[in-house]
């Protein structure tokens, strides 16, 4: 195990996520935490992220004193390595270099972080974000590698193993930083990089079993990539002790439904329990337009539908939840105060105390591209790993205003035909998410000499790494030109399209 200390910055997640890549498992806590995780995890070596703040302020994060006293390779990056060097008795500024984005680092001295990867006189571009600098190091460290802004862009002790990096070696902007971080891991901690999703697998049955024993499992598939990876992973571990619950909410998109039903009931034999609960949703939404209120409706319905059902099967001991990693990483915030709610994301929480249910959640140490690989290992087919999420209250939150049955159906015709275009033009795997959203608005249009006033349909289409943050998705106009003709010509109801431009910030993906 490789220790992630967090001091805030952004990007912290990218070092687990690249340290995993290396076949290393490692964990994210909060730098006050780190004196505990180091008693509980035992890891090989230690890494201090970056953050905002500035160690030239003495009420500023620092490491646990313990991680320099561990005798283990310690890595600090950015934040991490000014905290290491202020801390072990050298000096940090408050700079006049800052340097953002694209720099270029010369090395000036052998190290083993770079060995194999850059040589003593190499130029080589990183990505910077930094404020203040290094201007003299800790006894025992020497400059390895140089920047305009930074005089020790990399320093080394290599009697001690400490080493660290001004630049972020974990962020793609750093072409050969995944380079560094697997010297790091490798040759410097010496971790084995057996961490593969088959190994994890076996693992997370055996974990299962453990903590199941002969108890009856129940778990609520979405038709999404984390809960059925569940539902498949505790299928292996625990056979007919898994019942599955489907509820189908009516506002799923097109052929969705069958799909999951033919995959778990036909194609891997799990009992499921499909509830048609569409007219019930579609019911408790009339005449609702707000949509906060249109979530909580959904988030509330969901809840008595699956409660009602659990009780019909029995009721069980636990409740499956595809909750991931990114999920339960405590974040570290310096600003205090609670973050304000953009969207209430239903899930089935509340349901566990209430029907004395305890929790079982095999993918809490994954990342999404991570269930991804596990799904691919447990033999799920490529199309159904690869699809892209699709939030819980579905289609309801993609008709804008009042939501009627045949608003839903229009929707859906029109998703239908973008999703097709875009599988066809070689695209899908490329967006992290693509849809249609039916707006309020009519307006008027001509066809076939005759005057139409219809719907207008908006595509959006976004790249993505996290959901977090994201950008409009470049389709050519040639594209957008044929998609919007075919959904005109062939959905009833839409005479208008027009495309989605802009990023999260400020938009958020979904419209409500
Ligand atoms: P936003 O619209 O907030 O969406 O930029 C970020 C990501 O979250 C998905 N999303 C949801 N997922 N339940 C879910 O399971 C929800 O209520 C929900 N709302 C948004 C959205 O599709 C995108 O991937």
């Amino acid at each position: 195990t490789v220790l992630i200390l967090d001091f805030g910055s952004q990007v912290t997640q990218l070092i687990a996520r690249r340290v995993r890549e290396a076949g290393v498992y490692s964990e994210v806590v909060p730098f006050d935490k780190g004196a505990d995780a180091l008693k509980r995890l035992k890891p090989k070596a230690v890494i201090l992220s970056g953050g905002p703040a500035s160690v030239t302020v003495d009420t500023t994060p620092r490491a646990p004193r313990e991680v320099f006293e561990a005798g283990i390779p310690v890595l600090g990056i950015c934040y991490g390595e000014q905290t290491m060097v202020a801390q072990l008795g050298g000096v940090v500024e408050g700079g006049h270099h800052r340097e953002f984005g694209r720099a270029d680092i010369e090395v000036v001295d052998h190290c083993p972080l770079f060995d194999g990867v850059l040589l003593p006189g190499d130029s080589e571009p990183v990505w910077m974000s930094h404020g203040d600098r290094v201007v003299s190091l800790p006894e025992g460290f020497k400059a390895v590698a140089t920047s305009r802004g930074a005089p020790f862009a990399a320093i080394a002790d290599e009697a001690r193993h400490f080493y660290g990096v001004q630049f972020h070696p974990e962020v793609t902007h750093t072409p050969r930083g995944k380079d560094i971080l697997w010297n790091f891991v490798h040759r410097i901690a010496g971790c084995s990089g057996d961490w593969t999703m088959s190994a994890f697998r076996e693992a997370a049955i055996a974990r299962v079993q453990e903590q199941v024993g002969e108890g009856r499992v129940i778990c609520g598939l979405s038709g999404g990539v984390d809960s059925s990876v569940v539902a498949v992973l505790l299928h292996e571990a625990i056979g007919d002790q898994l019942t599955c619950v489907f509820v189908d909410t009516g506002l799923m998109r097109a052929g969705e439904a069958d799909e999951v039903v033919s995959l778990f009931r036909d194609h891997y034999n799990i009992p499921l329990v499909h509830v048609d609960a569409g007219p019930l949703f579609l019911g408790k939404l009339d005449g609702v337009s707000d949509p906060e209120t249109k979530r909580k409706i959904i988030g509330a319905t969901f809840i008595d539908v699956f409660e009602a059902e659990a009780k019909k099967i029995g009721g069980a001991d636990f409740l499956a939840q595809g909750t991931l990693y990114p999920d339960v990483i405590e974040s570290v915030s310096f600003s205090g105060g609670p973050s304000v709610t953009i969207k209430s994301h239903h899930n089935v929480g509340g349901l566990p105390e209430r029907m004395n249910m305890k929790l079982v959640e095999p993918l809490r140490e994954l990342f999404k591209d991570e269930v991804r690989a596990l799904g691919r290992a447990l033999g799920l087919p490529d199309a159904f790993v690869g699809r892209h999420p699709f939030p819980g209250p579905g289609l309801a939150i993609r008709v804008p205003g009042e939501i009627t049955p045949e608003k839903v159906d229009i929707l859906r015709k029109a998703d239908r035909i973008y999703l097709e275009e875009i599988r066809a033009a070689g695209l899908y795997d490329e967006i992290w998410q693509a849809f249609a959203v039916l707006l309020p608005v009519r307006t008027v249009g001509v066809m076939g000499d005759e005057r139409t006033y219809d719907y207008v349909c908006a595509l959006r289409a976004v790249t993505s790494t996290d959901g977090m943050t994201a950008d409009y998705f470049p389709f050519s106009h040639d594209f957008l030109g044929r998609t919007a003709t075919r959904i005109i010509n062939e959905v009833k109801g839409i005479n208008r399209v027009v495309y989605d431009v802009t990023s999260k910030p400020p938009g958020t993906i979904e419209w409500e």
